[in-house]
């Protein structure tokens, strides 16, 4: 990133002020498109971080190419007052060090892999486990602590930020040179798209999410509890004590789980009080199985901030969406602008396959073979109301 930084400076000029002509959005004419990058600091090893502003349709989106990660992300509340609506820090030191997945790429494999292990064209692969019993989100040093090479594009659509990434074949143990790509862009009509693509040259499990603790009152104030939320999912993956799915696919009718109208989050939180024994701190954690088609993209879950009036839609073509509540938040980390992040502070809405997909053969196939191509999009959709 060293050497490419002033060419990055003047890609940022040659698009900046470049407007889109969708009529429909009247922000266009106050807030033009752009994208501006600027050192961010330095991995603890000596190599620079960029971070780069998109803005557009109203909103500002940040990005590093550390981990491939979602700095910061303001939108207008339904005056108009923009607010920061991710957690995370403002340094690259407390991404290294003490991040729980904060705003990053989750990878390769997203989520749970029992006791990081699987079996593939029959052979037996052994993974981190960093989630004792289990692998969690690519093991020890997932994408999310990866520097990835960035391109700034001037899209049709809007400002982004390609990043790109090697993974090499029996890194954290996994088969195969992975070449991935995550693409951000903020769109004309007020959308945070992220595209996904990779390629293999040799079979591997993969299952790529986006991991930001949102909070649409604004990061740091206060928890998400009184957020509205409607998840399009009649069914979820029940997990067993070590949270690996049973195989099962479960009705979420008749249970705390069941957001097919919207409800508060805090509504029927209690009835998910945890396990010290486990160290379950309590409160969601669970994987839905959408109601809508792989690979075409639907409306998955819909959040609202009755305070300040903020919506998000999250679309996606992938099969399932995590939803955590920022459970494992308990006041010891220090964020952005000084904020202390309690519990339930952020909640996560992360799009992919099934956890421990690789081992549980009724679910939804997360093999990457050599010659087929890895695609996935989620997109953020935000207005105010
Ligand atoms: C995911 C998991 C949670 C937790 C967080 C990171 O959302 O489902 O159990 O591990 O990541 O803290």
């Amino acid at each position: 990133m060293r050497s490419s930084l002033p060419i990055l400076l003047a890609l940022a000029l040659l698009v900046l002020t470049a407007c889109g002509s969708n009529p429909s959005n009247r922000n266009k004419e106050a807030s033009p498109m752009s994208i501006t990058p600027r050192p961010f600091g330095k991995t603890a090893d000596g190599q620079d971080v960029t971070e780069f502003t998109l803005k557009n349709a109203g909103i500002t989106a940040k990005v590093i190419n550390y981990g491939a990660l979602l700095t910061e992300l303001h939108v207008p509340d339904k005056s108009g007052k923009t607010a920061d609506v991710v957690l995370g820090f403002d340094n690259v030191k407390q991404y290294e060090t003490e991040s729980p997945y904060f705003g990053c790429t989750t990878g390769r494999v997203a989520n749970r892999i029992a006791k990081g292990k699987f079996t593939l064209d029959g052979k037996e692969y052994t993974l981190a486990t960093n989630n004792a019993p289990n692998h969690l989100h690519g093991g020890a040093v997932g994408f999310n602590k990866k520097l990835w090479k960035a391109t700034p594009v001037a899209g049709k659509d809007g400002p982004a930020v390609k990043f790109a990434y090697r993974s090499p074949d029996g890194e954290e143990g996994y088969p195969g040179n992975l070449d991935v790509e995550v693409t951000y862009t903020l769109t004309n009509d007020a959308e945070l798209r992220i595209d996904y693509k990779a390629t293999t040259d040799k079979a591997t499990p993969i299952n790529l999410t986006h991991h930001t603790y949102f909070n649409l009152a604004g990061q740091g104030n206060g928890t998400i509890l009184n957020h509205e939320l409607q998840v399009n999912a009649d069914n979820y993956t029940p997990v067993d004590a070590t949270m690996i799915p049973t195989g099962a696919i479960a009705k979420v009718e008749a249970t705390p789980f069941d957001f097919r109208k919207p409800a508060k989050v805090g509504g029927r939180i209690a009835q998910l009080p945890g396990d010290a024994a486990t160290k379950d701190p309590g409160g969601y954690d669970l994987n839905y199985v959408l109601n809508s088609q792989i690979g075409k993209l639907a409306q998955a879950a819909v959040l609202r901030d009755p305070s300040s009036g903020r919506v998000m839609e999250i679309w996606t073509d992938e099969p399932g969406i995590q939803f955590y509540t920022g459970n494992f938040l308990d006041g010891t980390l220090t964020g952005k602008g000084g904020k202390v992040y309690q519990k339930n502070f952020g909640l996560c809405l992360e799009t992919q396959h099934y956890p421990d997909a690789i081992n549980q053969p009724k679910f939804p196939s997360t093999v990457l073979k050599p010659g087929e191509t890895y695609t996935q999009t989620c997109t953020h959709k935000f207005y105010a109301k």
